[in-house]
């Protein structure tokens, strides 16, 4: 078969507004962070914020002209402040200080950022950073409520400490991750009748396993989740229902994903089997081979003169192997993952024989990767058609474009069978 990516509404127009506060810088990671995931970002800048953030950094990650001005004409004859309002899927306010919700909540017009605002029939998602005394004032409190009736969406702010020193409460601006996942919620519903896995259910299996040496103490891995999460996320914005099961990580829970949390692998099997049937199932996390043969109930004491423990282990089950051979309730569609710390094409290309997957998706996880844990990945695609080398990716474009992979042979898997 012929392997194309199909066309996706995943990538949406996103306006961003970048008020005059001290986390203006943070916009920076923000703008990478959705291009990474395939969206195109413009942004407009209040005269403020050009104190903190340069319109050259903002326009060369953006890889858009930056636009701060009303009365400009240059900027008016290239996109009209009325199209600007019009155009995007999504305008974001961030970091939005006082100053920008009280003239919001005014309904003031009077530079770009606010003359967008008033024009625009767009969702409009805003995420405040302020002093927790300004948070708190009455009047700000006001116009919060009063842009909430408006229909307007607020993420954050989070609780925490503020630039100025000695000083915490609410008005930290929320995370990147957060405000991404608050970002792209505002397209679910459309996603899940417009995607390419719509009506399909994506099963995941995603970070590590932790297997019990007592009640205290396990033996667990590197696996971040990272890679997982970002699957579940890509086939929820190609429309699928996804169930995704996680071993403990310390990650911001996707929404519109249903996720089942288990600690072993023996719960991780019990829960995929549970979440069957499925179309698709990726699994992409790094369960941990062995377990502890007889973890103790109460927690184990060292003693003077006492020999350290000895732990026997046993074989955790296979659960990517199980699953490939489960006859009937076999996805169409089997996703193994091959980490490998050397000679990975080879170690991958005997995984796909011996775990009867579909395909599996090869990375040197080597500690000189970078992989366990960081933000990118290079992959291998091992299928019985031959390998493809993937360039290094964000975790998030990886998940994209497997997902978008598995969308074309599903549905080519489809077709043949009918
Ligand atoms: N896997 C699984 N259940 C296990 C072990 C692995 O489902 N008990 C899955 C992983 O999620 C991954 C694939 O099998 O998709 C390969 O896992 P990996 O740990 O790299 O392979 P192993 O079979 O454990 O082989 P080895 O540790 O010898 O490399």
């Amino acid at each position: 078969m012929s392997i194309g990516f199909v066309a996706v509404a995943a990538g949406k127009n996103i306006l961003l507004i970048i008020g005059g506060g001290i986390a203006a810088y943070k916009c920076l990671e923000l703008i990478r962070r959705l291009r990474d995931r395939g969206h195109r970002v413009r942004a407009v800048m209040t005269k403020s914020a050009q104190q903190f953030v340069t319109p050259l950094s903002v326009g060369a990650l953006t890889n858009e002209r930056v636009l701060t001005d009303l009365f400009n004409l240059d900027e008016e004859r290239e996109i009209g402040h009325i199209r600007l309002a019009r155009d995007p899927d999504v305008i974001v306010v961030a970091p939005a200080t006082a100053n920008l919700l009280a003239r919001m909540a005014g309904g003031h017009a009077d530079d770009l950022a606010t003359a967008v605002l008033l024009a625009t029939d767009k969702p409009v998602l805003v995420a405040p950073a302020m002093n927790p005394a300004m948070w708190r004032n009455k009047a700000t409190q006001r116009n919060v409520t009063q842009l909430k009736a408006d229909g307007i969406r607020f993420a954050g702010p989070a609780v925490g400490e503020m630039a100025e020193r000695g000083e915490a409460g609410p008005g930290r601006l929320v995370e990147v991750p957060e405000l991404i996942a608050a970002i792209e919620s505002i397209f679910e519903g459309e996603a899940e009748t417009s995607g390419a896995l719509a009506g399909r259910h994506v099963l995941i299996t995603s970070g590590p396993t932790h297997e019990p040496i007592d009640p205290i103490r396990y033996l667990a891995n590197r696996s971040s989740g990272k890679q997982g999460f970002e699957l579940a996320a890509a086939a929820r914005n190609l429309g699928a229902r996804v169930t995704l099961i996680t071993g403990p990580v310390a990650l911001p829970e996707p929404q519109g994903i249903t996720i089942v949390r288990i600690k072993t692998a023996a719960e991780m099997l019990e829960a995929v089997q549970a979440a069957l049937p499925a179309d698709i199932a990726v699994f992409a996390a790094a369960v941990a081979d062995w377990r502890v043969d007889a973890p103790q109930t109460e927690k184990i004491k060292k003693a003077e003169g006492k020999r350290a423990p000895t732990l026997t282990l046993t074989e955790n089950p296979d659960i990517l192997r199980t699953i490939a051979q489960s006859g009937p309730l076999r996805p169409r569609l089997v996703i193994g993952f091959a980490a490998e710390t050397e000679d990975v094409l080879a170690h991958a290309k005997k995984k796909l024989k011996s775990k009867r997957a579909d395909w599996i998706i090869a990375n040197d996880v080597s500690p000189a990767s970078g992989v366990m844990g960081g933000e990118s990945n290079t992959v291998h695609v091992i299928t019985a058609g031959g390998v493809e080398n993937w360039p290094e990716m964000s975790k998030a474009k990886v998940a994209q474009r497997i997902m978008e992979r598995a969308a074309v042979e599903l549905h080519a898997r489809r077709t043949a069978a009918e």
